[in-house]
Order: structure tokens, then sequence, then C-alpha cells
């Protein structure tokens, strides 16, 4: 199972596959994903420290480059936990002020992902 570190909260095992955003808000993080997880809104983003995954969803790369966070950000609803990560989540609802994080991902990728070799 891979190892999940999030900074200033801990470290988790998570099943194979997990939706990182989930796999993120089900250890205890009040990580924001107020578009509901399709790589809408960018505020479940988080920076890796190590094991950033290599390949991105093209409606990850395309929202990235609109917001201009590429090689900045990564979207963990568009990411699944299939190895060792290390990260900081960037947006939390205790920082935001807002009532809530945003209506709860599916545990799939959406919109359904078409891979791309991340920049
Ligand atoms: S971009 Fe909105 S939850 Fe990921």
């Amino acid at each position: 199972m891979p190892r999940l570190e999030v900074e200033g909260y801990g470290t988790f095992e998570v099943a194979d596959g997990t939706r990182l955003v989930r796999a993120i808000e089900d250890n205890g993080v009040d990580i924001l994903h107020r578009c509901g997880g399709y790589a809408r809104c960018t505020t479940c983003r988080v920076a890796f420290t190590s094991g950033e995954p290599e390949r991105m969803t093209r409606a990850e790369h395309d929202k990235l480059a609109e917001k201009e966070l590429l090689g900045q950000a990564r979207l963990s609803c568009q990411i699944l936990c299939d190895q060792d990560m290390q990260l900081r989540p960037l947006m939390t609802l205790r920082d935001s002020g807002l009532p809530d994080p945003g209506s709860q991902p599916e545990a799939e990728i959406t919109p359904p992902p078409e891979w791309i070799s991340a920049p």
C-alpha cells in the first residue's frame, strides 16, 4: 500500500489506486474540493515534495495552464495514489473561511481521464 505523507498532518497507508483528494480528506485533512473533483476550481491543489506523478490528466493540465499553476501545484482530484507520496495541501477549509469544503468527489477520477505526460 502506498504511503501518503501530508506535511503537518501525518503519514498514512492508502489503498493502491485511491483518488488522492479522497485519501487526503479521509485521513482527516480539511482540503478543499469546491468543484467536487472535476478539475474546475483548483482548490484541491497540492505541492509535492516527492512522489509527484509523471502523468497528468488532460483536464488537470489544461486547468493548471489556464490558472498559470503548471509546475507549481497539482490537482489532487486528478491523481491516483499508486506510489509513495509526500505533499502539502495548499488550500484548506480552516484557512479559507468557507462554510464547507465542497461536494464529495466521486471515487473515480472525473471527468473520465485522458492521460498525458506531465510537462
Ligand atoms: S479542481 Fe476542483 S476539486 Fe480538484
